[in-house]
């Protein structure tokens, strides 16, 4: 037996794993070729994907911007679909969960600084010409965009006589027949079954569904009434669960600091054109987005009412 522990450890644990096969494994390895940077990182397949549709340099600038966006997308909801199982674990694992609500906040938060390579690095002459190769396609399409949102705890709501829909749902329409457009039809086509499975699944299996199922098991609150609940929740001392609450504050800070920015660049590459690829009146649209987008509404709403009261109280005091 070899003399080095470490060794000892590593060979008694293949031969647990492998039993008599433990020996082929470590043969294996030494005759297997040696691993490389670009084997492991999948550089030549990363490469590969960067296929303009058009001869404008630009293009490339925002293609490779989009394409790493999604890469930061599937890392959040990965942050994200851990943190929510440890909320729902037997006992909560709140650090953990906590962790990964921070991680999710600070890669919204460099997407968001980032965004100036796509707004100020990107000439809006060449956008106006390679976008027309685009069709009915939109980043509205970004299946993993709304994947987040509906693992944060964004909702459906019904209006006028229509079942629950997504807010994006509503908006993708001609204004005068109310008719989906065609970059919706291809969406909801392609994606629709499966935001609506995780949509189903969202209590508890989303942040915000997570969140009340700890704060009602430790507090002993029920969240029959949402408003009510958030109300009682705010006066409680528990610093964790206030530190929780906070950094899921955050994070829908940090989407709609997103949207600002990705605003900024419509803003900007868009100001001679009043319709997206995905044909939204992109102004209108965009902003209401901005408007309709929270996750957590009613700790949002209970929390300024608390800090409010809070204020008045201190005025009482003080006038007194
Ligand atoms: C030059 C930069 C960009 C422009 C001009 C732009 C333009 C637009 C427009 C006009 C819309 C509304 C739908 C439509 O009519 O097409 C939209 C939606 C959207 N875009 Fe972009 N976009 C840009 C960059 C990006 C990037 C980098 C991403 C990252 C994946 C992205 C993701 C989205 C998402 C998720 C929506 C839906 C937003 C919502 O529903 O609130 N866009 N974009």
């Amino acid at each position: 037996m070899p003399e080095n522990k470490n060794l000892t450890q590593a060979i008694e644990k293949l031969t647990a794993r492998y039993g008599e096969r433990a020996v082929d494994y470590i043969e294996g390895a030494a005759i297997r070729r040696e691993l490389t940077y670009d084997d492991y990182i999948k550089v030549d397949t990363l490469l590969s994907l960067q296929q303009p549709l058009t001869e404008f340099h630009d293009e490339w600038t925002f293609m490779i911007y989009h394409q790493q966006t999604e890469l930061w997308f599937r890392l959040l909801l990965h942050e994200m679909r851990f943190g929510i199982s440890q909320l729902i674990a037997t006992p909560p694992g709140m650090a953990k969960a906590m962790e990964s609500v921070r991680r999710a906040n600070r890669i919204f938060g460099h997407l968001t600084e980032s965004f100036d390579v796509l707004i100020e690095g990107l000439s809006s002459d060449q956008f106006l010409e390679f976008r027309k190769a685009f069709g009915a396609s939109s980043g509205f399409q970004s299946a993993q965009f709304r994947a987040i949102e509906i693992l944060a705890g964004l909702d459906r709501k019904a209006i006028k006589g229509q079942d629950n829909t997504f807010y994006w749902e509503r908006a993708a329409r001609d204004k005068e027949t109310g008719e989906p457009t065609l970059t919706l039809l291809n969406f909801k086509e392609k994606h629709l079954s499966w935001l609506n499975q995780i949509y189903e699944k969202r209590e508890p299996h989303s942040l915000r569904f997570a969140f009340e199922k700890v704060v009602a098991d430790r507090l002993h609150i029920k969240p029959t009434n949402p408003q009510e609940f958030y109300q009682k929740f705010w006066q409680t001392n528990d610093d964790e669960l206030l530190r929780f609450a906070n950094e899921l504050l955050k994070l829908d800070e940090l989407i709609i600091g997103w949207k600002i920015a990705h605003l900024r660049s419509a803003a900007k590459h868009l100001a001679k054109v009043p319709r997206g690829t995905g044909e939204t009146n992109w102004a209108e649209y965009l902003a209401k987005s901005i408007s309709d987008e929270k996750c957590f509404p009613e700790l949002a709403l209970a929390k300024k009412e608390a800090e409010h009261e809070e204020e008045v109280e201190v005025q009482t005091l003080a006038d007194a």
